[in-house]
C-alpha cells in the first residue's frame, strides 16, 4: 500500500520548505516597476511549481501588466469544480532599515517563517499547491477539477485582471471560488471571512507659488499649500468620527440588529488588542464597536502627506506645494467610483482661495460580502474544525480584495475567503512572519476542503 497523505506531508518536509523558501527569494514587488522582471520570473516559478505537483495546462498568462498564472486539473467529471484564486505578488519592503532580516532572505525562527509574502499571499499560494501535490501522488487523482488562477497585481490594485476575467470566462467555467488571502481571528482561532472592504484611493496635489518663497517677504500675503493641506484634511471627518463628505453615507447597508449581535459575540479581548498594537486608546467613529468599525464601517485616512522643507534644522519658506494620498475603505453597497466624485467635489468646494487644488483617483476597488451559509462555506467550516480541532468563527475583515466582488459580477460565482494566516503577522509592515503549524496544518486543511466539497450535492 503507497502512503497516507499524512505519510506522504511528513516525508517530504524538508523539500517543501525549500521550495517555499525558494519563492520568498524572488522578490515579486507589483507597485515598482524596477521589480516588473521579478514578477515574471515568480510567475514562471509557480507555473513550473504546479507543473511539478501534477497539475496541468500551467500557463504565464499576459494581461497587459503583471502575469496571471493559469492551471487545472479537470479529470473528475462528477465532482464540483472550484477555482482557486491567491496572488504571487507582494507589498513593498521599506523602511527595510527596521528588518531584522532581509526580507527576500528567508529565514525560520522557531516556529515562525520571516519574508516579505510568507503570509501574504505567497503562504497560502504555495499551501495550495502542495496539497494538491500530496493528493496527486498519494492517490493520483483529486476528488474535485480544480482551475487556479494566481494573480501578480493584488497589491498594486488588480489593474488589469477583471478584463483578464472578463476573457477568459469560459474557461474559468467553475462552482465557487476559493479565495486564499485572508486569516485567522484574534488568538490564532480558525475564521472564516464573509466580509471585506472596498477602497477608493485619492491624492490630492495643492500649489501656491511657482516656487518656495521667503517667509519672512512673503507670509501673511500668500496661502501656504501646506497650511491649505492641512485645513482640508482636518474638515473631511469630525472628531466623533464621522466623515463629513456629503452624500458618503449614502449607500451604506446598515448592520441588521442579527448581525451586530453575532459580531459582539466573537471571543474579542479589546484590551489586549490595543495592546498588542501599542496605542494609548483605540479611536474611531461613535456609536459602533472596535469589530463593527474595523471591519464594517467606512474610513477615511491619509496614507502619507509630504510638502516643504523637511531636513535637519530650520528653513523659512513658504512653500511652493504640498500633496497627500487619501483613502477611503468602504463597505456594501459604496461603489469607488461615486465615492471618489464626492470626495473630488467637496476637497474642491473646501479648498481655500489662493491656492490651485487638484484631487486624482489613483484606484479603488469594491466591497463583498460572501455567504456564510452557502454549503461550500460550511464545507470550509468542516475542514477547517477537521484540521485545525477548533469550529471557526465568521469574521468581516477591514482589508480589501476587490477581486472578490469581480468573481460574482464577471463570473456570477460564490466565493469562500479561507486561509490561515494570523493577524499580527506583520502583512505589508516589517518583519512578516507565518507560523509554520498554520502553514502546514493549512495544506492539510486545503486537502480536506476538497474531500469535503466532492460530496456535496451539486
Ligand atoms: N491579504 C490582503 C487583504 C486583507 C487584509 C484581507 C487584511 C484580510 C485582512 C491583500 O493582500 C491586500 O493587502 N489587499 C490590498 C488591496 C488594495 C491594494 C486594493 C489592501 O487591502 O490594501
Ligand atoms: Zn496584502
Amino acid at each position: 500500500m503507497g502512503a497516507t497523505l499524512e505519510e506522504h506531508l511528513v516525508a517530504t518536509r524538508k523539500g517543501r520548505y525549500d521550495s517555499y523558501l525558494a519563492f520568498l527569494r524572488i522578490p515579486s514587488i507589483s507597485a515598482l516597476p524596477q521589480h516588473a522582471e521579478d514578477c515574471r520570473r515568480a510567475a514562471q516559478w509557480l507555473a513550473d511549481a504546479l507543473t511539478e505537483a501534477g497539475l496541468e495546462h500551467a500557463e504565464v498568462a499576459e494581461t497587459g501588466g503583471r502575469p496571471v498564472v493559469y492551471a487545472d486539473w479537470l479529470h473528475a467529471p462528477d465532482a464540483p469544480t472550484v477555482l482557486v484564486y491567491g496572488h504571487y505578488d507582494v507589498q513593498p519592503v521599506d523602511p527595510l532599515e527596521l528588518w531584522t532580516s532581509p526580507p527576500f532572505e528567508p529565514i525560520i525562527v522557531g516556529d515562525r517563517l520571516l519574508a516579505r509574502g510568507a503570509a501574504d499571499d505567497k503562504g497560502h499560494v504555495h499551501a495550495h499547491v502542495m496539497a494538491a501535490e500530496a493528493l496527486l501522488t498519494t492517490r493520483g487523482a483529486l476528488p474535485v477539477n480544480v482551475k487556479y488562477v494566481f494573480e501578480g497585481e493584488e497589491e498594486s490594485g488588480s489593474e488589469n485582471l477583471d478584463r483578464w476575467l472578463a476573457a477568459n470566462a469560459k474557461r474559468l467555467a467553475a462552482d465557487v471560488v476559493i479565495i486564499s488571502d485572508t486569516g485567522f481571528f484574534e488568538g490564532n482561532r480558525p475564521a472564516i471571512t464573509i466580509g471585506l472592504r472596498g477602497l477608493m484611493y485619492a491624492q490630492i496635489d495643492v500649489v501656491g507659488t511657482p516656487v518656495d518663497v521667503h517667509s519672512g517677504g512673503y507670509g501673511g500675503v500668500v496661502e501656504n499649500p501646506v497650511n491649505a493641506l492641512a485645513q482640508i484634511i482636518a474638515a473631511l471627518k469630525g472628531p466623533d468620527g464621522r466623515i463629513r463628505i456629503p452624500g458618503f453615507y449614502d449607500n451604506v447597508v446598515a448592520l441588521t440588529e442579527a448581525e451586530r449581535a453575532a459580531i459582539a459575540a466573537l471571543p474579542f479581548d479589546e484590551e489586549a488588542f490595543r495592546q498588542r498594537l501599542g496605542v494609548p486608546a483605540l479611536v474611531g467613529e461613535v456609536g459602533y464597536s472596535v469589530l463593527e468599525r474595523k471591519g464594517a464601517r467606512p474610513t477615511l485616512d491619509v496614507n502619507g502627506i509630504w510638502g516643504g522643507f523637511m531636513g535637519e534644522g530650520s528653513k523659512t519658506i513658504i512653500p511652493a506645494h504640498a500633496h497627500a494620498k487619501v483613502s477611503c475603505r468602504l463597505v456594501t453597497a459604496q461603489d469607488p467610483a461615486r465615492i471618489f466624485e464626492a470626495f473630488r467635489a467637496y476637497v474642491e468646494e473646501i479648498a481655500p482661495p489662493g491656492v490651485t487644488t487638484t484631487v486624482r483617483q489613483l484606484g479603488g476597488g469594491r466591497p463583498s460580502l460572501t455567504p456564510q451559509d452557502h454549503p461550500a462555506t460550511q464545507a470550509a467550516a468542516r475542514a477547517l474544525e477537521a484540521t485545525f480541532g477548533q469550529a471557526p468563527v465568521y469574521i468581516r475583515e477591514g482589508g480589501s480584495i476587490p477581486v472578490c466582488a469581480s468573481f460574482d459580477s464577471i463570473l456570477g460565482l460564490p466565493v469562500v475567503l479561507l486561509g490561515f494566516s494570523q493577524p499580527d503577522e506583520h502583512a505589508h509592515a516589517p518583519n512578516e512572519w507565518i507560523d509554520l503549524n498554520n502553514y502546514e496544518t493549512g495544506i492539510r486543511m486545503f486537502a480536506r476542503m476538497w474531500d469535503e466539497l466532492a460530496v456535496l450535492p451539486r
